[in-house]
C-alpha cells in the first residue's frame, strides 16, 4: 500500500470543518444539553476537536462498533462497546469519522433508539456517499470524497496511521506490506 503526498485534505483544512460542523451544531442546538456519542476507534480524535469547538454543553460517551475486515466491509456490525450510563430523553450526536456503506451507523442508530432518546443525529467529518449500501441520515457532514481508502486523522488502514494530522488516500501498489516490503 501506498501513502499518496500530498494529503486530500491538509491539517488545516480539516480544522476548518470542524469549526464549520461545531457552529451548525451549537445553532441547531439552541444551547440545549448534548451527548457527543463518539464511536470507536476512527472518529477519536474528530471527536477530541469537535468538542472542544462547540459552544453547546456536552458530555462523552463512547460505543465501538466493528465492521471492517483491512479495507473490506464484512457486512457484520458487532456492538462490543456501548455507555451504561442511561440516553434516555438526551439528544444524541452520534460521531463518526467517516460514513461509507451506512451499515455501522444504521446498526448504530438501531441500537440508540431502543435507549429512548429525545433526538439523535449524525456528525461525520468524511461521507463516500457512492458506496452506501443502507440510507443513514447525513445530519452533519464535514467533507464528501469520492471512492478512495483514506487513512489519517483518526482513519486506520489495520490499526496504522491514525496518528497522521492530514487526510490521505492510501494507494494499493500490489505490496502486501506496509513498509513496501
Ligand atoms: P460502514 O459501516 O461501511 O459505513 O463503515 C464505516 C467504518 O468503516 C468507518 O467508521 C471507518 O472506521 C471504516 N472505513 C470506511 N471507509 C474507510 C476509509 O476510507 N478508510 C479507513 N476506514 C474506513
Ligand atoms: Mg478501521
Amino acid at each position: 500500500m501506498r501513502l499518496c503526498d500530498p494529503p486530500l485534505i491538509p491539517a488545516r483544512a480539516i480544522q476548518k470543518l470542524v469549526a464549520e460542523l461545531a457552529t451548525a451544531v451549537d445553532r441547531d442546538g439552541d444551547g440545549q444539553d448534548l451527548v457527543l456519542m463518539t464511536v470507536l476507534k476512527g472518529a477519536i480524535y474528530f471527536a477530541a476537536d469537535l468538542s472542544r469547538q462547540l459552544e453547546t454543553p456536552h458530555r462523552l460517551e463512547f460505543c465501538r462498533a466493528r465492521s471492517y475486515a483491512g479495507n473490506e466491509s464484512t457486512g457484520q456490525v458487532q456492538i462490543p462497546i456501548w455507555p451504561d450510563k442511561s440516553l434516555a430523553g438526551q439528544r444524541v450526536l452520534l460521531v463518526e469519522d467517516i460514513l461509507d456503506t451506512g451499515r455501522t451507523t444504521a446498526v448504530l442508530l438501531d441500537r440508540l433508539k431502543l435507549e429512548g432518546p429525545a433526538d439523535t443525529r449524525v456528525c461525520a467529518l468524511l461521507n463516500k456517499p457512492s458506496r452506501r449500501v443502507i440510507p443513514i441520515p447525513e445530519d452533519y457532514v464535514g467533507l464528501t470524497i469520492g471512492n478512495h481508502f483514506v487513512v489519517g486523522y483518526g482513519l486506520d488502514y489495520e490499526e496504522h496511521y491514525r496518528g497522521l494530522d492530514a487526510v490521505h488516500v492510501l494507494e494499493d501498489d500490489g505490496s502486501s506490506g506496509l513498509d513496501g516490503g
